[in-house]
């Protein structure tokens, strides 16, 4: 059995140490998984988008686990598109790609082809959207029969693929409709997402959509009124064999629960032009 550990949303930066105590824990509770290969589905940093000082730390600390990782970007690592301060860009992608390498990426086991998907780019007309669509649909039609499964930051959609603009919380419905026909017509088992910080594993249509959780830090219940799932710190471990597999979200109760409505004005202050 190949086994894969999902984390997301670590948060770290070697000047705001806000969430940093949930490295430790995180990479104990890591070690004891064995994990083949950890894939990590975005804001590895705080808000390191213009940082190469945090992507540096964060590439150390990842590289400091005793295991293969995959990473695919979030809004705070390379920016989001049409964002008036930070929008995703050449330059952006560039400062991830030479620290955390491609952002998005292929890795077959066996019965199995995972793809990871810059879902940043999704919306922002970037040439980059372009070349990521044409590359997705040749890691489909080269699958060679194998089961699908994919792995973004920000979700397709939180409660229905048909539902309207979802703002921040998700994929803009334009991008969002060819992606879904991709996953129907190819018959995508799951699709992992990041970026909410809550807990949901859930199906439609028959495919399986799994909100993998913050390791780093939870949303209180005012800025995200009513979503599904569940506002818990973990992560997601895998299992993989032949054509089958399991996933299941595992609470990790060694990490601390930090809210981010607590020290927000000190994350993310407002912008200052
Ligand atoms: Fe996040
Ligand atoms: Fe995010």
């Amino acid at each position: 059995m190949h086994r894969v550990v999902q984390i997301s949303d670590t948060h770290l930066s070697p000047t705001k140490q806000h969430f940093a105590c949930n490295w430790e824990p995180l990479t104990g509770w890591l070690a004891a998984q064995q994990p083949d290969l950890v894939i990590h589905t975005g804001d590895v940093t705080v808000d390191g988008a213009d940082l190469d000082d945090d992507f540096a730390h964060c590439n150390a600390l990842l590289r400091s686990l005793d295991v293969p990782v995959l990473s695919i970007p979030g809004n705070h690592d390379v920016g989001e598109a049409y964002h008036p301060h930070q929008p995703v860009n050449e330059e952006r992608l560039s400062r991830w790609r030479e620290h955390l390498g491609e952002d998005f990426w292929v890795r077959d086991l066996e019965g199995w082809r995972l793809i990871g998907l810059n879902s940043m780019l999704f919306g922002s007309d970037e040439a980059e959207e372009k070349r990521q669509l044409a590359w997705l649909d040749r890691q489909i039609a080269e699958s060679d029969g194998r089961c699908l499964g994919w792995f973004l930051h920000r979700p397709l959609f939180i409660e229905s693929p048909t539902e309207g603009d979802k703002g921040y919380w998700s994929v803009p419905p334009r991008p969002r409709a060819h992606l879904l026909d991709l996953v129907r017509k190819h018959q995508v088992a799951f699709v992992a997402s990041g970026h909410l910080h809550r807990a949901h594993d859930f199906a439609v249509d028959g495919t399986r959509y799994i909100w993998g959780p913050s390791a780093g830090f939870v949303v209180g219940p005012e800025m995200q009124a009513g979503m599904a799932g569940s506002a818990t710190l973990g992560a997601v471990t895998y299992g993989f064999e032949g054509r089958d597999y399991t996933a299941k979200i595992q609470e990790i109760t060694a990490l601390k629960t930090l809210w981010i409505d607590d020290v927000i004005h000190e994350v993310y202050p407002p912008h200052v032009a």
